[in-house]
């Protein structure tokens, strides 16, 4: 009989998966609560209109949409930023400062679909509000760190590329390029280091060929790797002849980078951090620092991006609010745990597994079986009545330290053994002291 599969792209996970995946979020949750995140939760179904025109071409192309029974454009969420900014700008005035939210959902794209990458995938998402300075991506940036090397990654698995739209904004104003033309090419760096100089083509086909000498300047800009590289190229700008505003924009700006690399470098976290221009984020609301995370070795696609976008709250309605977030996705991260071997081996097994004789010693065990759950214990015991043999074989299985075994002769004298499946040692605990010796097994004492 043909069995109904799951729609392309789209993951079940069996209890095995599972238990990893809430690993993930266990210890995502727990690196955000020690920053002083708060966590909130919003629907998976939105308006449609909360993704077009504020996300980007990009999303809304891959957007799963369709309209309900009332008649309602509707979209799956393809990313929590837009709800997020709704739920901050809708109270922005009443809730206390900073705002530092985090939140660990599902969201929905359609994808082509590719290793690390699915039409469903979940994101931890993490945003400060309200924080115009580079204070907001000191504590996302070292947050974003910490979520990864809670797991055992280090340096040498990991790193930040750290860039900054506004300093490309300057950057190209002063070769003389208007706005459309500014994102024209924003857009063509974002896809440089996958297609070369094809990236430019979609630039070319609406505003013509680069100048030669312009393209050059920007590829010798994408390679930006310091901060003494960034100061190079301010000295060339500032002598160049639309130099002076983009000029004392870029100093000013300066200040900024010197106070996040600075913040960096006192954590001890600049192992983690690489300046790299050639990032500039695709999605259209990013307005300064931008970054994404990738392993080490460039084999795998993104772990986690973000920025700053101090526009889209009040774009969707709300107050004008400086943001600054990031997400890291679960897929690839997974993949990223699971090539160095931090995937830990989950003991999902019961610690002690109870072998009962028959019908009316099943009734005794009952009552320590409960008692023991209730303090703690992970206990299991067949649902029916099977042979001891059957029984044993089933306890050493489960992967069960302990077995207690109620047989009619043990419960006439008021005792239950107590089987070391390890040592396959046994002793007799009387009833009442059960509880009190599987602990003191279990816990070694
Ligand atoms: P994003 O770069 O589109 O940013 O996604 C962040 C991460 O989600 C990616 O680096 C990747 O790990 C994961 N991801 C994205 N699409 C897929 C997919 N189809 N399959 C598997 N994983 C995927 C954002 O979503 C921004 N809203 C992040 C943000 C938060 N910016 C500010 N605050």
């Amino acid at each position: 009989m043909a069995t109904f599969q799951t729609l392309p792209g789209f993951r079940e996970f069996y209890p095995e998966d599972l238990v990893r995946r809430n690993h993930i979020f266990r210890l995502w949750r727990q690196s955000a609560n020690t920053f002083g995140f708060a966590e909130y939760d919003a629907p998976v179904l939105e308006p449609l209109e909360l993704y077009t025109a504020k996300s980007g071409p990009e999303i809304e192309g891959q957007l799963f949409s369709f309209t309900d029974k009332g008649g309602r454009q509707v979209a799956l969420r393809p990313e929590m930023t837009p709800t997020v900014c709704r739920l901050v700008g809708a109270k922005a005035s009443a809730l206390k400062r900073p705002i530092k939210w985090f939140s660990i959902g599902e969201f929905y794209r359609y994808e082509r679909m590719q290793k690390g990458r699915g039409r469903c995938f979940h994101q931890f998402n993490a945003d400060i509000f309200g924080e115009p300075g580079p204070e907001a991506e000191i504590e996302l940036i070292a947050l974003l760190i910490q979520c990864f090397s809670s797991f055992g990654l280090t340096e040498q698995d990991f790193h930040v590329r750290l860039s900054d739209r506004n300093l490309w904004f300057y950057f190209l104003a002063a070769l003389g390029l208007d706005e459309a033309r500014i994102r024209g090419v924003l857009g063509a760096v974002d896809r440089y280091e996958k297609y070369g100089d094809e990236a430019f083509k979609p630039y070319a086909e609406q505003f013509g060929p680069l100048e030669e000498s312009h393209k050059a300047r920007i590829l010798a800009f994408l390679k930006i790797n310091s901060l003494e590289a960034i100061e190079r190229v301010l000295a060339e700008v500032e002598s160049g002849a639309n130099g002076s505003a983009a000029a004392g924009s870029m100093r000013a700006r300066l200040a900024d980078w010197r106070k996040l690399l600075g913040a960096i470098e006192a954590m001890g976290l600049t192992k983690f951090v690489t300046v790299d221009f050639g990032v500039v984020r695709g999605l259209a609301y990013y307005t300064g620092f931008v970054f994404e995370a990738f392993d080490r070795k460039g084999e795998l696609r993104a772990l986690a991006g973000g920025g700053r976008y101090d526009d889209l709250v009040e774009k969707l309605g709300g107050p004008a609010l400086p943001a600054v977030g990031f997400a890291i996705g679960d897929m690839t991260f997974a993949l990223l745990l699971e090539q160095r071997g931090l995937t830990p081996k989950f003991v999902a097994g019961p610690e002690v597994y109870c072998v009962i004789g028959g019908e009316a010693e099943r009734l005794a065990a009952f009552g320590d079986i409960h008692a023991l759950r209730a303090a703690g214990f992970r206990v299991d015991y067949p649902m029916k009545d099977l042979a001891f043999g059957k029984q044993f074989k089933v306890a050493a299985e489960s992967g069960a330290k302990v077995a207690l075994i109620y047989g009619s002769d043990e419960l006439a004298r008021g005792v239950v053994k107590l089987r070391d499946l390890t040592a396959r040692s046994e002793v007799e605990v009387p009833r009442n002291e059960v509880a009190a010796a599987v602990r003191d097994f279990l816990t070694g004492a």
